[in-house]
């Protein structure tokens, strides 16, 4: 699948979303090393804290599922602002996702790639505490 594609997929999922606060849509594809994708998005609360992310969805999906090994993930919001996925995200993504996941971030006619690792380096994952 291409790039384009797992994006596609990303802002379809938005018209799911929860977002009667922020009115700030944002869906999540996240695709395996076996080519399966898990999408998600974001839902709000009326507390605003209990609020999942897409990025949460889409993960808590996959490991569900049983999935191990993760290879991209595309991540866009309903402005195709080229959002990039928060900080909380970014540890719950390192914990399943190595250095090297793609991260593609949709703005609208282009995308913007980063690695997790750059995104997120030095983070504490499960080898610190061994
Ligand atoms: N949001 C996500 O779903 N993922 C992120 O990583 C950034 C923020 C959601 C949370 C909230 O519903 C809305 O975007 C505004 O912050
Ligand atoms: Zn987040």
């Amino acid at each position: 699948m291409n790039d384009e594609t797992l994006v596609e997929m990303a802002r379809d999922v938005q018209s799911q979303a929860h977002v009667p606060y922020s009115e700030y849509r944002v869906g999540a594809s996240l695709e395996t090393a076996t080519g399966d994708i898990y999408v998600g998005c974001n839902i709000e609360n009326a507390n605003y804290s209990n609020s999942l992310h897409a990025e949460e969805v889409a993960i808590a999906e996959a490991i569900k599922n049983g999935a191990t090994e993760f290879e991209r993930i595309a991540v866009s919001s309903g402005r195709r602002d080229g959002v990039t996925p928060c900080g909380m995200c970014r540890q719950t993504l390192a914990e399943f996702c190595g250095d090297d996941l793609r991260v593609i971030c949709d703005e609208g006619e282009s995308t913007t790639e980063y690695t997790l690792g750059e995104l997120l380096p030095d983070t504490i994952t499960e080898e610190t505490l061994e």
